[in-house]
């Protein structure tokens, strides 16, 4: 039997590893959880998915941070439909990571304020599209980016953090002796994590 991570039958080092790699992701571009896939309810009903950047894990709080455009359709969904989920896949550490809660956005607070402020000039120049995220344009190139700071500043109105406190946290480990399958919960506050048949 080959050597297994410290959190093989471990729950609660499954958790701290779970966060362990979020953290990673949101402080290096490389790391496997960078790039998180979020889920929202559509309009209609149906799921829909894409990518965004992990800005911050904060395992304490329970807390997974990104940004996006005010005017772009999962800022509607989420601001109509909280309850969202994002999924991670490290290959490297073969660790599947679901984690399900609610959306909260933030435009004209201290924290939009703060992130506005440590974000890079050229992650600021998106928010300055023109037209909007998602309009139908007649030719691929038909928009424009702010070109000079001051008009990039006019993004900052559209600007807006979203943070998703987890409710729900699914936990997959590959191993060739037995995977592992854990589920950590905190509906209504209360703590709990139970194995699951992976
Ligand atoms: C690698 C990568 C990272 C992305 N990061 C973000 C992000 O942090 N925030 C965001 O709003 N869109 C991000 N996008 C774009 C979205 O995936 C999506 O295409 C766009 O925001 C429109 O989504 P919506 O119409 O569902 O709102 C990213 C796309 C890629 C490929």
């Amino acid at each position: 039997m080959t050597d297994q991570p410290p959190f093989y039958d471990d729950l609660a080092a499954c958790l701290d590893e779970a966060w362990r790699l979020l953290s990673e992701g949101a402080a290096h571009r490389r790391g496997a959880c960078h790039t998180p896939t979020l889920a929202t309810l559509g309009r209609d009903g149906a799921p829909r998915l894409r990518t965004v950047v992990l800005r911050e894990a904060d395992a304490g709080a329970r807390l997974l941070r990104f940004h996006t455009d005010a005017r772009s359709d999962k800022a509607a969904e989420i601001a109509r439909e909280p309850r969202v989920a994002l999924h991670a896949y490290d290959p490297h550490a073969k660790i599947q990571i679901r984690a399900e809660g609610r959306a909260t956005l933030h435009g004209a607070d201290a924290l939009a304020a703060a992130a506005w402020e440590a974000a890079r000039p050229m992650s600021r120049t998106c928010y300055g599209v023109s037209p909007g995220p998602g309009t139908p344009i007649p030719r691929g190139d038909g928009y424009a980016l702010p070109t000079d700071r001051a008009t990039a500043e006019e993004g900052r109105a559209r600007f807006r953090v979203v943070l998703v406190t987890v409710e729900r946290l699914d936990f997959v480990y590959l191993a060739f002796e037995g995977h592992r399958r854990a589920r950590f919960t905190w509906d209504g506050g209360t703590p709990a994590a139970t194995w699951l048949v992976p």
